[in-house]
C-alpha cells in the first residue's frame, strides 16, 4: 500500500480525521509536523521566529519525500501545499485527501485548539488568516485526488465517506 494523505488548511482535522481513519484501518499514524518537529529538536514555533518559514518549508519538503511510500495515514501540515515541488509530489500520488471546511469552522477550530501554537494563525487577526486560506485554496483543490468537506460533520461520518471514496477511487 502506499500513503493516504491528508492535506487542508490549520483546522480542517487532519490529525482528528487522521487518527479515526488510522485506527478503522489498521494503519499506523504519521504525522509531519511531529516528525518535522523532532528533526529540527525544537517547536515548530520557534523554529519559524529564529529560521524563518523559508527554512521550515525546506525540512517539511524533505520529510513528505521520506513517507509517501509508508503504509500509514500521513498527516500533513497545512501549508504543505505552498511549494510547488510538493503540488507536484502531491499531485501524482493517488490517494491525498482534501478535508475541506469553510473558513467560520477553520477558525473556530483553530481558536478552540490551545495546544497547538501555530505561528501563522496564533495571535493573527482573522483577516489576514482568512486571507492566507483564500490564497491556498487552488493549492489544495489541485493537489488532491479526492475532496470531502468536513464543516459541521462528525469525524466517523467524514471516515466513512473517505474509506468509501478510497474503494471505489
Ligand atoms: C502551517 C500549519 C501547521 C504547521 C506550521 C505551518 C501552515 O500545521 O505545519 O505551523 O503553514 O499552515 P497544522 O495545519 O497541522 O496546524
Amino acid at each position: 500500500m502506499r500513503s493516504i494523505l491528508l492535506i487542508g488548511f490549520m483546522g480542517a482535522g487532519k490529525s482528528t480525521i487522521g487518527n479515526t481513519l488510522a485506527k478503522k484501518l489498521g494503519y499506523p499514524l504519521i504525522d509531519l509536523d511531529d516528525l518535522i518537529t523532532e528533526k529540527i529538536g525544537m517547536p515548530i514555533n520557534t523554529y519559524f521566529d529564529q529560521h524563518g518559514e523559508a527554512a521550515f518549508r525546506q525540512v517539511e519538503t524533505a520529510v513528505l519525500k521520506d513517507n509517501l511510500t509508508t503504509d500509514a495515514i500521513v498527516a500533513t501540515g497545512g501549508g504543505i501545499v505552498v511549494n510547488e515541488l510538493n503540488r507536484n509530489l502531491l499531485k501524482s500520488h493517488p490517494q491525498v485527501i482534501y478535508l475541506q471546511a469553510d473558513s467560520e469552522t477553520l477558525i473556530r477550530r483553530i481558536k478552540n485548539d490551545t495546544q497547538n501554537v501555530r505561528p501563522l494563525a496564533s495571535e493573527k487577526k482573522e483577516d489576514t488568516i482568512i486571507s492566507l486560506l483564500n490564497s491556498r485554496l487552488k493549492h489544495y483543490e489541485e493537489s488532491a485526488a479526492i475532496i470531502i468537506e468536513t464543516s459541521q460533520r462528525p469525524p466517523d461520518e467524514i471516515v466513512a465517506e473517505i474509506i468509501e471514496r478510497l474503494e471505489k477511487a
